[in-house]
C-alpha cells in the first residue's frame, strides 16, 4: 500500500480548499457582505426534507426559519451589554414542532389566523365549514393549517431574504379556491425582520395571515413576561365571548386593563383579565405600513418595535402554556405567561362580522401584508 506524506503547507492548502467547498455548499456569501444564509438538515416530514435556513446580518443577528410551517426557529439578538440571546420560544429539533399541542411556536398561520365562529361562514350565498379544532371553533386554519405544511423555500439573491411558497388547493380545510401564497422573510442590516405576504385565489375566498412567534426578550433569563413594557397604539379592542369569539363590538380601552396606549408593564393589570391577555386590538392607523407596537425588557435593554399594514393585533400572553412541552430549547420550561405574541392580523371572525374590515379575496386581486419586527437596545 502506498503511503502519502502530507506536509503542513499541503495540509493547509487541502483544508482551505475543503473549507471553501463546504462553505460553497452551505453558505451563500454575498459580495457586499451584507448577510449570509447557511442551511442545516432539520429532518423529514411526509417524505420531504426539512431544512433550517439561518440568516445572519453584519451585526451578527441571526434568524432561523424552517420550511415546515414557515416556522421562525430562532431570533438571536444582542442585549445592552452586547451579549447575544435567543428571544423566541421553540424546540431543538423537528420532533418538538411536530408534537401534539405545540402552540404554533414561530409558525406562519393561514388560511384564517385566529378564530372563525363554529368554522362557518358564507360567501356569495354558499355556506362553508372550516375544520374545527378548538372547542367547536376553527382556530388558525383548522386541523392542518399553514403551520403544518411543507413550503417551497428559495434563498433570494442578496442572501438576506428567504422566499417560501405554498399552494393551498380548492377545498383545503374547508376553504374555497386554489390559493397561491408567498411569504418572504428578510433580515435587514439594521436588525429588522420583514415579513411580506402575498396571495391570490381563483375563487372568492377569505384569508387572514400572521406569524405566531412568542417573544421573551430576556432570552431565557426571566420565566415570565410580567416586567416587559408593552405599548399598543390602539384606542379600542374587540371584546370576546367565553369561546373567545368577538361579540362584534369595539370597546374603548381607556380606563381599563386593556389600555396600552402609553407603555405599561404587562404584569401591572394582567390579573384583572381572566387568564391574561388574548385579545385583538383595533390599531390607530389607516391603510399602509405604520409602527403600532413596542416591547421593552429593562434588564436586557432589548427593545422591539412592530410595524404592520394590518388593521389589528392579537396580543396574547401565553395563557395556555402549561410547562408540558418536550424537547424545548435548552430544556426551558414554558409555563403560563412565559412569552407573548404580537400577531398582526385582520380581526377574528371577520367573515361573520359585516362591520369589521373585509377579509374577502377575489380572483384577479393580490393580497399583500407587510409586518416588520425591529430589534434594538436602550
Ligand atoms: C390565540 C389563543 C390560542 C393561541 C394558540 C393565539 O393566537 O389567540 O387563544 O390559544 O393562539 O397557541
Amino acid at each position: 500500500m502506498k503511503k502519502y506524506k502530507i506536509g503542513s503547507f499541503s495540509l493547509f492548502i487541502f483544508l482551505s480548499i475543503f473549507n471553501m467547498a463546504c462553505s460553497f455548499n452551505n453558505t451563500n456569501k454575498n459580495t457586499m457582505d451584507t448577510a449570509t444564509i447557511t442551511t442545516k438538515d432539520f429532518g423529514t416530514f411526509e417524505g420531504k426534507r426539512i431544512t433550517e435556513y439561518t440568516l445572519t446580518n453584519v451585526a451578527g443577528m441571526q434568524v432561523g426559519i424552517i420550511n415546515y410551517g414557515g416556522i421562525l426557529t430562532k431570533i438571536i439578538t444582542k442585549d445592552k451589554a452586547g451579549d447575544f440571546g435567543d428571544v423566541i420560544t421553540g424546540y431543538d429539533s423537528l420532533e418538538g414542532y411536530l408534537q401534539k399541542g405545540n402552540p404554533y411556536f414561530g409558525a406562519l398561520i393561514g388560511r384564517y389566523a385566529n378564530r372563525l365562529a363554529k368554522g362557518t361562514y358564507t360567501i356569495d350565498g354558499i355556506t362553508y365549514h372550516a375544520a374545527l379544532n378548538n372547542n367547536g371553533q376553527s382556530l388558525h386554519g383548522g386541523l392542518k393549517g399553514f403551520d403544518k405544511v411543507v413550503w417551497d423555500a428559495v434563498a433570494l439573491p442578496g442572501d438576506s431574504s428567504l422566499q417560501l411558497s405554498y399552494k393551498s388547493i380548492d377545498g383545503e380545510e374547508g376553504y374555497p379556491g386554489n390559493l397561491q401564497v408567498q411569504v418572504v422573510y428578510t433580515l435587514t442590516a439594521n436588525n429588522s425582520i420583514k415579513i411580506e405576504y402575498t396571495a391570490s385565489s381563483d375563487k372568492n375566498t377569505v384569508i387572514n395571515f400572521t406569524n405566531h412567534a412568542y417573544f421573551n426578550l430576556s432570552a431565557g433569563k426571566s420565566p415570565n413576561i410580567y416586567e416587559h413594557i408593552v405599548q399598543l397604539k390602539a384606542d379600542k379592542y374587540t371584546p370576546v365571548d367565553t369561546s373567545l369569539i368577538p361579540t362584534g363590538a369595539l370597546l374603548d380601552v381607556k380606563g381599563t386593563p386593556m389600555d396600552f396606549t402609553t407603555p405599561k408593564k404587562v404584569g401591572q393589570d394582567i390579573d384583572k383579565v381572566t387568564g391574561g391577555y388574548d385579545h385583538n386590538w383595533v390599531l390607530n392607523k389607516g391603510e399602509g405600513l405604520a409602527e403600532i407596537a413596542s416591547v421593552y425588557e429593562p434588564n436586557s435593554g432589548r427593545y422591539l418595535t412592530v410595524a404592520t399594514t394590518e388593521p389589528g393585533i392579537q396580543f396574547y400572553t401565553g395563557n395556555f402554556l402549561t410547562g408540558n412541552l418536550t424537547g424545548t430549547k435548552k430544556g426551558i420550561i414554558y409555563n403560563k405567561h412565559y412569552a407573548l405574541t404580537l400577531e398582526t392580523q385582520h380581526f377574528p371572525d371577520s367573515p361573520n362580522q359585516p362591520d369589521f374590515p373585509s377579509t374577502l379575496l377575489k380572483p384577479g386581486e393580490t393580497y399583500h401584508q407587510t409586518t416588520v419586527f425591529s430589534f434594538s437596545t436602550k
